[in-house]
């Protein structure tokens, strides 16, 4: 009780902040009804998200004003819906200075604490399931800050400062959790949602975003709003933004996208990008075949990459790749663009059983060696030996350390190639194609895969997946 009416003030507190409405506040509900926000319960990132709610779109204006700076500012309409009901609602936001908070065009009571990386806003009364909502955020300052024990960068927004004849960039870097560095969201893969997407950059600057883009209209000072719309459902991580000086280069439809329709390709290169950085991306075409072959069709209207200069891991951001210079190969094109699939369309249940990404894009590796003739003994062999010089552990990770380790990458592959050895392709295709289509519309868990493998390819491929899942020990090599 006590905590509860200190909640109650400090929501009352952060209304304070508020300078430029003077429109009155509604009048708090009984302090009880503050304290219930639950987070989803992630096993790796227990405080992310919240239960219970389920964001349908997120419509954002953001300004850019001047890239490669942590600066951002922006408003973001959040159309949320509930599983239960939800007397206060609580985004994930490290992120700038939070300006306003309005609940279906109302101020709404609301506290930002950047350090806990929660928003707690006050509706009128509780969001109930089979209701809808419109949240309005405005915010303004510099990004928030998450770092990434595996990284030697920290996750979220970008900024990448002017360097010799290099103008500043920006751009999103956000797995696992990096989105909530400049955007209030339900920041975890099992609260997928559409995005619109508007950003406003200085003249001489593009912008690029995921979806297909709908609009670029003239902004004050020279300056461009590019609109984007992502009209499928993808988790917050795999939102793409880019700001930089780029060259969009276009090129022909590839009808691979769901009913045979075309799925636009556009790449952005930053100007004074390198011939053979570009020359990677003249595969991009051949490879959606390929992987729709395997997969089923590409599940968004667009698909490319934008290429940054920093060092930095590549990323399946949806329809639009995050494609570092150092990164630009095929093998990594082909990995990311898997993930549009894995990771993107089907998304995850928990971050734990993040090998459901990883270890299906880097089996695409050897789909895609093979499509090129080659017989790719040599890449599975490769990956047994580095699987066998690396610490072995479960597919299901027990620890943030564990999500990106050779486990999640190459024994997930390993573990893919354990059910492939069992059946002849023809079945191994229908195995992968009916996973997709079977699964994307709720989130996934290797337990899911499991019960499919079994369903579909029978007692064996479902005890060899068990095995390479579930031992200690690194299983024998999988052979027919
Ligand atoms: N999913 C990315 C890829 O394999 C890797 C991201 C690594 N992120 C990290 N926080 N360590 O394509
Ligand atoms: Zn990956």
């Amino acid at each position: 009780r006590r905590s509860s009416s200190l909640l109650a003030l400090a929501l009352l507190a952060g209304t304070q902040g508020q300078t430029a409405t003077p429109t009155a506040v509604p009048t708090l509900p009984p302090p009880s009804a503050l304290i219930t926000a639950q987070p989803i319960g992630d096993s790796i990132f227990p405080a992310l998200g919240q239960a219970g709610l389920d964001v349908l779109n997120y419509d954002l204006d953001l300004f850019v004003d001047r890239p490669g700076r942590s600066e951002l500012r922006g408003t973001v309409v959040l159309t949320v819906t509930a599983t239960q009901p939800l007397p206060v609602l609580s985004l994930d936001f490290l992120g700038p200075q939070v300006l306003d908070v309005r609940w279906e065009g109302l101020p709404a009571p609301y506290r930002h604490d950047q350090t806990a990386g929660k928003l707690t806003i006050q509706p009128p009364q509780p969001l109930r399931p089979g209701t809808l909502a419109r949240v309005t955020v405005r915010f303004a300052g510099k990004a928030g800050v998450r770092p990434d024990p595996d990284l030697p960068i920290d996750v979220g927004w970008q900024a990448v400062p002017a360097q010799g004849d290099r103008v500043g960039a920006n751009f999103t870097l956000s797995e696992p959790d990096g989105t909530r560095t400049f955007l209030p969201v339900n920041d975890h893969p099992s609260d997928p949602a559409t995005f619109t997407t508007r950003v406003t950059v200085p003249a001489g600057y593009t912008a690029a975003a995921s979806g297909v883009e709908r609009a670029e209209v003239a902004a004050p000072d020279g300056g461009r709003t590019f609109t984007f719309e992502q009209a499928q459902p993808i988790p917050t991580y795999t939102l793409a933004i880019h700001v930089n000086q780029f060259e969009r280069v276009d090129a022909a439809a590839v009808p691979v996208g769901v009913a045979g329709s075309d799925v636009l390709r556009r790449d952005y290169f930053p100007v004074g990008t390198q011939a053979d950085t570009r020359a990677a991306y003249t595969s991009t075409g051949e490879i959606l075949k390929v992987l729709a072959e395997w997969f089923g069709p590409y599940p968004f209207s667009a698909y490319g990459s934008a290429i940054v200069t920093p060092r930095v891991p590549a990323l399946e951001t949806a329809t639009l790749s995050t494609m570092p210079v150092t990164s630009s190969n095929t093998r990594v094109l082909v990995h990311e663009t898997a993930h549009q699939w894995f990771g993107d369309q089907l998304t995850l249940a928990d971050w734990s059983e993040v090998w459901l990404n990883e270890g299906f894009a880097t089996y695409a590796e050897l789909l895609w060696a093979q499509a090129q003739g080659e017989a790719g003994e040599d890449i599975v062999r490769g990956w047994y030996a580095r699987a066998g010089r690396s610490q072995t552990r479960p597919l299901v990770a027990t620890s943030e350390a564990q999500l990106f380790d050779t486990t999640a990458y190459i024994r997930g592959a390993l573990a893919l190639h354990a059910v492939r050895v069992t059946v002849d392709d023809a079945a191994f295709k229908g195995y992968l194609r009916g996973w997709v289509a079977g699964f994307h519309n709720r989130p996934v868990t290797t337990a899911d895969l499991l019960a499919y493998t079994r369903t579909r390819l029978g007692a064996t491929a479902g005890a060899a997946l068990r095995l390479w899942a579930e031992s200690p020990e690194l299983p024998p090599f999988p052979q027919r």
